[in-house]
């Protein structure tokens, strides 16, 4: 493969998850971190009060992303901004989550 390709290549592969993940990380900042915290720990004042999910434990990191897709979108405790997100936002938003596991 010539140079030009392998760039073309390497940009196709990139552009779509990068920018998906880049509004999963503002979603996540604008909805998720009131609660879950930047760390997803939960160790907010809100996420304490509400019992938020420690976003990094191993219950939750069990489930694979369609599973933390789905919960994001339909636990009760999101039914507040639940409907503002896309099937889109949520997939990305758990391939997010799941990154946080570091
Ligand atoms: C208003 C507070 C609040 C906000 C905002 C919030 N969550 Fe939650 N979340 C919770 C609470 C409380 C739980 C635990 C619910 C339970 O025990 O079933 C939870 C649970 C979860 C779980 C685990 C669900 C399960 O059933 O195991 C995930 C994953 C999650 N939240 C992701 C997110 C993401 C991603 C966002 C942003 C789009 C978000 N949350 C925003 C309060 C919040």
């Amino acid at each position: 493969m010539d140079r030009a390709l392998r760039l073309l290549a390497a940009a196709a592969l990139l552009t779509a998850p990068t920018s998906a993940l880049a509004d999963a990380a503002a979603i996540f900042q604008a909805r998720c971190v009131t609660c879950h915290g930047a760390d997803g720990k939960a160790q907010t004042p809100v996420g304490r009060v509400m019992k938020a999910a420690d976003l990094t434990s191993p219950a939750v990191q069990g489930l694979d992303a369609a599973a933390m897709a789905k919960v994001i979108l339909e636990n009760p405790k999101h039914h507040a901004f639940a409907s503002t997100l896309s099937a889109e936002d949520a997939a990305a938003l758990a391939i997010l989550v799941k990154g946080l596991a570091g």
